[in-house]
């Protein structure tokens, strides 16, 4: 049997070219539209204004006068570029000093700085796991994650998302697999905005051996008094190896970084390959990142994450009421939660909180690609999650606020949201309704 050796015929024919081409077709592909203003509560996009409810600029720290500062300065002072890597010729005094502040923020002895979040996830498991060890992720940690993982060759054993009992029964299979064993969870799932449950998490490693590593690039800069993350919320902080984060969200640049002991970090100092092997991130983006955390960490910081959390709880409230489906605030433990954290509400004995990312279950894509149009068309725009990226069957608009979203802008976004759904389920049939408390 003759089999092609032309490595470009999967570019033809994959699973995804017909529904690709149809919805180009139709024009309702919901992804590469230009942005051409910065990015800020309302935004400019192919000749229109749309009310921006698809970033992950949760603080709205992109346009702050500061932050825009501390990317200007440093442009000035060190050029556009380093043309190198951290190793050789590519660090400068700012690598240096937000360093120094992650690893106080995150109260951990040390931290470094990566070019990126994908390459801190990567440079990081793919350096401290080796074919030996055995690695257990959650099926919603983010790609980079498992791209770290596979980069290992270590044993990866994944858990179905949030399930502690599938978590044990991997840790328990791993105690035989005869090698290190590392647990690897997102604070904030990316997609689905819910909260791992760090202080059971926490619990099931210690019982069994495990070191945990928690990518905070949704819960940095959002939760906690300090801003800290999932972590300091569920007052975990002290029980967690390592921290991962990245600047491209809350901190309104692009970078990333991980933090943890002394002697991790600077073995990953010299040995991880996605920290040696590529350039350093532009002067502008780490001075913009420092600064971003300097905002966060000053008395400014505090209400901004209050802020941020109130829109995501009136975003959410008021889709729900508007007939959407989107989850219920989540609950949180009582039990080493933080006091006085920003977001969380108690009521009845119960806590809860809403993070800033609040998915809209459609279910059907294409169904999710045409609303994603409509209320594109009416001046909202929202990110879509369409099968590979979810579960078939499983698509939704992903939504999320900022801190800078005034009450005006969102009334007037779930106002739009409610036009778009009356004109949609009269053309199209019902769409998911509330879910069940
Ligand atoms: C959970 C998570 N981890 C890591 C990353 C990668 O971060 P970056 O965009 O800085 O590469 C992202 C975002 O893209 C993310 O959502």
């Amino acid at each position: 049997m003759h089999t092609s050796t032309d490595v470009f015929a999967k570019v033809r024919d994959h699973d995804r070219t017909e529904v690709l081409a149809a919805a180009r077709e139709a024009d309702v592909l919901p992804y590469f539209h230009v942005l051409t203003s910065p990015a800020m509560p309302v935004v400019e996009m192919e000749g229109a204004e749309r009310i921006m409810l698809g970033s992950n600029n949760y603080l709205g720290l992109t346009a702050d006068e500061r932050v825009l500062k501390g990317a200007e300065d440093a442009l000035h002072s060190f050029g556009t570029g380093l043309t190198g890597s951290r190793l050789l010729n590519g660090t400068i005094p700012l690598h240096l000093e937000l360093e120094r502040e992650i690893a106080e923020w995150m109260q951990t002895e040390d931290a470094l700085v990566f070019t990126t979040g994908h390459q801190a996830n990567l440079g990081t498991l793919g350096t401290l796991l080796g074919p030996a060890d055995t690695v257990i992720v959650d099926s919603g940690d983010h790609a980079s994650i498992l791209d770290g993982c596979l980069l290992s060759r270590a044993k990866l054993r994944p858990f179905r998302h949030n399930r502690l009992d599938k978590l044990e029964k991997m840790l328990d299979r791993a105690q035989d697999d005869g090698g290190g064993v590392l647990v690897v969870v997102d604070g904030v799932f990316s997609m689905e905005g819910d909260i791992a449950p760090l202080g059971d998490i926490c619990e099931l490693c210690e019982r069994y051996g495990a070191r945990l590593m928690v990518d905070e690039a949704h819960g940095a800069g959002v939760l906690g008094t300090r801003g800290a993350g999932t972590a300091e919320l569920l007052g975990v902080a002290d029980r967690v190896d390592l921290r991962v984060g990245t600047f491209s969200k809350s901190l309104a640049s692009c970078g990333g970084f991980v933090a943890g002991s002394h002697e991790v970090i600077d073995y990953l100092r010299i040995s991880s390959r996605a920290f040696l092997f590529t350039a350093s991130a532009v002067p502008a983006a780490v001075g913009a990142a420092l600064a971003a955390l300097r905002v966060l960490r000053s008395n400014d910081g505090p209400p901004l994450l209050t802020q941020v959390l109130e829109n995501a709880r009136r975003l959410r409230d008021g889709l729900h009421e508007r007939g959407f489906s989107v989850v219920d605030a989540q609950a949180l433990p009582a039990e080493r939660l933080q006091e006085g954290a920003p977001g969380v509400r108690e009521a009845a004995g119960a806590h809860t909180i809403v993070t800033p990312i609040i998915p809209v279950l459609v279910g059907d894509d294409w169904t999710a690609a045409l609303l994603w149009r409509s209320l594109y068309d009416a001046g909202v725009f929202v990110n879509t999650a369409l099968h590979p990226a979810v579960p078939p069957g499983g698509a939704m608009l992903r939504t999320s606020v900022m801190a800078t979203h005034d009450e005006a802008t969102l009334e007037r976004a779930l106002e739009i949201f409610s036009q778009v759904k009356r004109q949609f389920e009269s053309e199209h049939g019902p769409l998911p309704g509330p879910r069940a408390s």
